[in-house]
């Protein structure tokens, strides 16, 4: 996809991850360039280890490429300090996992006030956040149930709304709906699809085709590597200029 820097939310520079293994290197990541915009809804693909999540992390400034330069809205992460990490990874990153990690003991309302604690927000502000985020994703009668006391998918949502809360730049979910069954899942992608109309970026890692089908772009990673990138618009453009192209055609041959 051609577009300027200015345009780039995501912009990844020859990024690789390494690890030291007992005198053995593992790449995880080998050489990674890739331009994300604002409100693309992308998915990861790829086989058990092909370095999905690792470049989540990254993505998600949780962990630090060994090599290479990110971009996040034009400014380069390596050159942020200890408390511009912080600040980022707390107002411009929603984090969703496959195993929702909330606290077992606070409440939903509990779990999605959280994050704002450490923005310096004062609890009422909180609260009505929380409880705002919490009604987007069809919880708000479960405000004060314990995680245990929610289903898996209410769980997720639950997850979702603490993500949202901070209203970040990007959602990146890590294989969201692992742990979920089929209709449960459809109804979490359903979210994902609204959030995504309404502007969101989501950048979502799966193992399952029929979630990679929501996303507009698919980024297959093989070895740590992009083995392929394909955006449905593009997809679509191709499309339409193989149309237009007939089309002149038809027209000479007509002449
Ligand atoms: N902390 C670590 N130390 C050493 N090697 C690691 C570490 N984290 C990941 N790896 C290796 O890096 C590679 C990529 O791992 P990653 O977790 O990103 O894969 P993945 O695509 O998310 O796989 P899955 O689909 O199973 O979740 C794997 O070979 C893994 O063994
Ligand atoms: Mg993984």
């Amino acid at each position: 996809m051609i577009m300027s820097a200015a345009q780039a939310l995501i912009r990844l520079e020859n990024i690789a991850k390494h690890y030291q293994m007992g005198g053995e290197t593992i790449a995880a990541l080998n050489g990674i360039d890739l331009t994300i915009a604002r409100n693309e809804y992308i998915a990861f693909i790829g086989s058990s280890g092909s370095g999905k999540s690792t470049m989540m992390n990254i993505l998600g400034c949780l962990d630090t490429p060994s090599f290479g330069s990110y971009f996040l809205n034009g400014r380069d992460v390596a050159s942020m300090s200890e408390s511009e990490l912080a600040h980022t990874r707390n107002q411009e990153i929603g984090f969703i996992f496959q195993s929702f990690n909330l606290l077992t003991r606070a409440t939903a309302l509990q779990n999605v006030m959280q994050p704002l604690i450490y923005r310096g927000i004062r609890p009422a502000e909180r609260a009505r956040r929380a409880r705002a985020a919490l009604t987007r994703v069809g919880l708000e009668k479960r405000l004060d149930h314990l995680p245990n006391q929610l289903s898996g998918g209410q769980r997720q949502r639950v997850a979702i709304a603490r993500a949202l809360c901070s209203e970040p730049s990007i959602l990146l979910a890590d294989e969201p709906t692992g742990n979920l069954d089929s209709a449960t899942t459809a109804d979490i992608m359903a979210l994902f699809d609204e959030l995504h109309a309404e502007g969101q970026t989501l950048i979502v890692v799966t193992h399952e085709p029929d979630i990679a089908a929501h996303c507009q772009r698919v980024v297959r990673l093989s070895d740590g590597k992009v083995l392929s990138d394909i955006s449905k618009q593009n997809s679509q453009q191709n499309d339409q200029q193989k149309n237009d192209q007939q089309k002149n055609a038809e027209e000479l041959i007509d002449v």
